[in-house]
């Protein structure tokens, strides 16, 4: 039974220590995001946008965006899984989790974390164009340019991702820090032990 007296030091100090370097504050992703759901907004004035969200690493991302989209706006999401080895994509993807509407002639804002070959999106935009969306734009939070082995049409762009392996902010390290508040490295330790 969980014991309301006793302060929760081992997750919330576990979790930063294993930080060696924030490259994004929460402040600094906060504010660009804030940039980004206005200017999404402008774009889309008068249309049908359905924003859609490439899970799980989206979720911060796109909880956060569409409060700062003054639009009415619909959601919907979808799930893939790529094979490959821990930090990088095959290119063989799987649907896990199709989208729950038709799209057909709607305004479609596909919403990633992180582009990094490009192949998940390259597959995502593949399958969701052949249902005939009016249109079809790309925002993500993170562009790995260096990464890329595909190109991608990205109309929103957050930040300029240096190419190390970055969690938190949605992005994971075998499954764990995605619920980290701001994006940074890992300590060298954290992967020398393995897989958590
Ligand atoms: C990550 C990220 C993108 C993809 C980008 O997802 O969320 O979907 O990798 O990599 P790519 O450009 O090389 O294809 P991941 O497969 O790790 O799943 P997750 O979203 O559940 O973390």
């Amino acid at each position: 039974m969980h014991d309301e007296s006793a302060p929760n030091t081992t997750w919330s100090g576990g979790l930063s220590d294993d930080i060696s370097r924030v490259i994004l504050s929460e402040e600094t992703i906060q504010r660009r995001v804030a940039e980004l759901g206005a200017q999404i907004a402008a774009d889309y004035q008068g249309r049908d946008l359905l924003v859609v969200g490439v899970l799980s690493g989206s979720f911060l991302f796109i909880a956060d965006l569409v409060r700062q989209i003054n639009l009415p706006l619909a959601l919907d999401f979808i799930s893939v899984s790529s094979y490959g080895d821990r930090t990088r994509s095959s290119g063989v993807v799987r649907m896990l989790k199709d989208l729950n509407q038709p799209i057909a002639g709607r305004d479609v804002l596909l919403v990633e974390d992180i582009i990094d070959t490009g192949l998940t999106l390259s597959y995502l935009i593949d399958n969701l164009r052949t249902r005939q969306p009016a249109s079809l734009a790309v925002a993500t939070l993170l562009d790995k340019k260096e990464a890329r082995v595909v190109k991608i049409d990205t109309a929103y762009i957050g930040f300029e991702c240096p190419n190390e392996f970055v969690v938190g902010y949605g992005l994971d390290y075998a499954g764990r820090y995605r619920n980290l508040p701001y994006i940074g490295v890992l300590r060298p330790e954290v992967y020398a032990g393995g897989d958590k």
